[in-house]
This record gives C-alpha cells, structure tokens and sequence, in this order.
C-alpha cells in the first residue's frame, strides 16, 4: 500500500514538506483516543528473541531510526508505534539553528537515495533534552525496552572553531546526558559551512579529551559518529583516538559528499548542488566499514551500521559481519513503515534458520 498509494502522493511534495506532513499525520493517528496505548506499543514484546542488552541499555530489537528523522524528539511514539526498538534524536546543538535555505531536501528516485543540507536545523540541545526528561518522566512504558540515543554537533556556525567547538559541544553533552540512554558525538556532519572539523586525529583528541573531563559516575555511554568519505587509513588513526579515551561504540555512517556511481544523471546533480548522500548507494561502503571495524575491535565495542539499510536481506548482511544494532532513515522514506516489521520478522527467521536462541549467539558474536 505504501509504494503504490502513499509514496506516489508523498512524492509529490517537495521532500521536507512531505516529511512533515507524514510525521503529523502519523502522531495524530497515534494519539488517536481510540489508540490509546496498546496501540502505540502494539509491538512491545512482539519480538523477544531480539532484545539485547547492549552497554547496560536493554533494546527490544535492533533496529533503530537514525538521527536527522526526528530531531526535536516529538515523534517518539510514532517511530515505537512503526517497530523500531530505539531512536537516535538529534542531532541538537548547543545553540538552537533554523539550519540551511530551503529548499536543502531532494530525493534522487532512481538511486533510492536522498542529498540533504539541512545545516543542523534543530531546537537547540536544552529544549530537546528538556523534552525527553519530561516524555520520560510522564510516558514511561513508552520508553521501556525503546532506548532514546541522543546524536549532538556542533552549532552550526562558522565563527565557533577551537576550544569554543570544544565548548559548544561540552554544553550539548551536558544536557544530553540528563536524558540519553546513550550520547553520539557527530564528528561527520557534512552540510556545515565550515566542513569536518573534527575528522583530524588533534582535534577529535582534544573534543574527546574535554568530554572526557566532564563525565561522571553514571553518565550513559557515548558513541562516535563516523563519515563514510574517510580512508582506511585516517578512519583507523580516528578510531585509535577513540579507543584512547575509552569509547564505547561506532555509528558508521554518516551522509556522503561522494556522488560517485550514481544513475541519476550529472545535469541534475548539479542543479541539486551540496548536500550528504544517503540511501542505497551507501550500503556496500557501510557493509566493509562494518566489517572491518569487527575484525580489530574488541567483542565488547558496539557496532551501529547506519547508511542504505532499505531491505530485510541488507540488515542480515550487517548483523552477519559484526554489526550489533542497526539505524536507517531513507530506506523508510523509500519502502514505508512496513520495512521495519518486515527486517525484524526476517531477523527472526534467520535465527531460527541458523537454530540460535538470540542475537548475541549470532556466529560473528558467539564466543
Ligand atoms: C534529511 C536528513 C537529515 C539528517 N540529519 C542528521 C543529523 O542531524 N545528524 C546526524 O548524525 N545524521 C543525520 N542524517 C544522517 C542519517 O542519520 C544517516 O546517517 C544517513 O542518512 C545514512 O542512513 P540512511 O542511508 O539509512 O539514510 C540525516 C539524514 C537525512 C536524510
């Protein structure tokens, strides 16, 4: 229903409009009296034999929506009403952004893929976490077994570098840690004016070095957020870095600059102009990416693979070469809500093909 009725309407929209447009229709029907919660939580326990406890957080399953979708967290009953076992919110930053000119939203239909250059548009890092504390606070079955990450960035200003970028996102953490499950550290936006300031060994040291400062006992785990467009070798250095200062995790990846191998044609690449590629495209970059980062960490660092999930037989791929959770943001723009049941049911399956009991016993996990 949704690739022959609803897509070909929302793809008459331009895609931001659309996307909120979408995201209303769906809360309101969430919020709906005779929905109540049974109806928003009707996958609650769906899947048992995919929850896992992930650095003491506990995940219903492993799919979760990305950063960028929701980045004021106000959709969360929608995202555990569609199957997904957690959400990244954000990015916030520390300053709140009305983020790029519109239009910064444009879909490449015959790659299955997105650009966007949103420029960070959020409500700023103390209203958003403000917002969770209290979701929390007054839904909590809501966010029983549906963990809340929350992705912070630097604002989206030029005029911040150095120690003031340290400060600006030491502020972000200092609200985010009062409402995540875990925190992501995006080092890998690719729309600010001012390009990857901290996917350089020095800085991400000293960004991670004052964070480090300021965590105490019971703060949740933080992750790092990785560009697809970093080498090996720098992507390894990088790595190194967040190994030094005791990392809990990876979400590989962010958005692309690349526009390489794409089938929509040059003319309209260059009407659309920048913006972060997401989408198909990226799924073999972000499968290697999984991969390797498996064969030289340890067991116990968690693997987000994030970039081109849009089927069932993608997500197996991950989880097969060391992925530990999941995200994905086009590929519901492209298959619909229904593509969130349709890879948990085939995790299930898979399980039951391989005979294992759980995620963790999975071959690429299993002791
Ligand atoms: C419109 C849009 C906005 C995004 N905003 C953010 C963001 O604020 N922070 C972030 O870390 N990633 C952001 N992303 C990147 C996604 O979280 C994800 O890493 C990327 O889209 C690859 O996954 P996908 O191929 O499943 O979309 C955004 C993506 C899109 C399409």
């Amino acid at each position: 229903m949704y690739t022959s009725l609803i897509r070909p309407i929302l793809f008459q929209l331009d895609p931001e409009k659309a996307h909120h447009i979408a995201t209303r229709l769906g809360t309101a029907l969430c919020s709906l009296p005779a929905a109540g919660p049974r109806l928003v939580q009707r996958h609650a326990g769906s899947w048992p034999r995919l929850e896992q406890n992930l650095l003491g957080i506990r995940f219903d399953n492993p799919l979760g929506m990305a950063a960028g979708f929701d980045k004021n967290a106000g959709y969360a009953e929608l995202l555990r009403f569609m199957g997904f076992g957690y959400a990244e919110y954000g990015s916030v930053t520390a300053r709140p952004s009305a983020g790029n000119p519109q239009p910064r939203l444009f879909r490449l239909k015959r790659d299955r893929a997105l650009i966007n250059r949103m420029g960070l548009n959020n409500e700023g890092a103390e209203a958003v976490c403000r917002r969770i504390r209290e979701k929390k606070a007054s839904q909590a079955d809501l966010f029983d077994g549906f963990p809340c990450g929350i992705n912070i960035a630097k604002t989206h200003d030029p005029a911040i570098t150095g120690d003031d970028a340290i400060r600006d996102y030491a502020a972000s953490y200092g609200f985010a840690r009062t409402a995540a499950d875990y925190v992501t550290v995006n080092i890998s936006c690719p729309n600010t004016r001012e390009g990857k300031t901290f996917e350089d060994k020095t800085a991400l040291g000293d960004l991670l070095g004052g964070l480090a400062e300021m965590r105490e006992t019971g703060d949740p785990p933080v992750l790092v957020k990785f560009s697809p467009d970093t080498d090996d070798r720098t992507a390894d250095s990088l790595v190194a870095v967040c190994e030094d200062h005791a990392i809990q995790g990876y979400v590989v990846t962010n958005t692309s600059s690349g526009r390489e191998g794409l089938r929509t044609s040059q003319a309209e690449l260059g009407k659309i102009g920048t913006g972060g590629l997401s989408g198909a495209p990226l799924f073999p970059g972000t499968l290697k990416r999984i991969a390797r980062l498996r064969s030289q960490l340890p067991k116990e660092r968690v693997l987000i693979a994030c970039g081109g999930i849009d089927s069932p037989e993608k997500a197996i791929q991950l989880i097969s070469e060391g992925a530990n959770l999941l995200q994905l943001y086009t590929g519901l723009i492209y298959q619909g809500p229904a593509l969130v049941t349709r890879i948990n049911d085939a995790l299930v399956r898979k399980m039951n093909d391989l005979g294992i009991p759980s995620l963790t016993h999975w071959p690429v996990h299993a002791p």
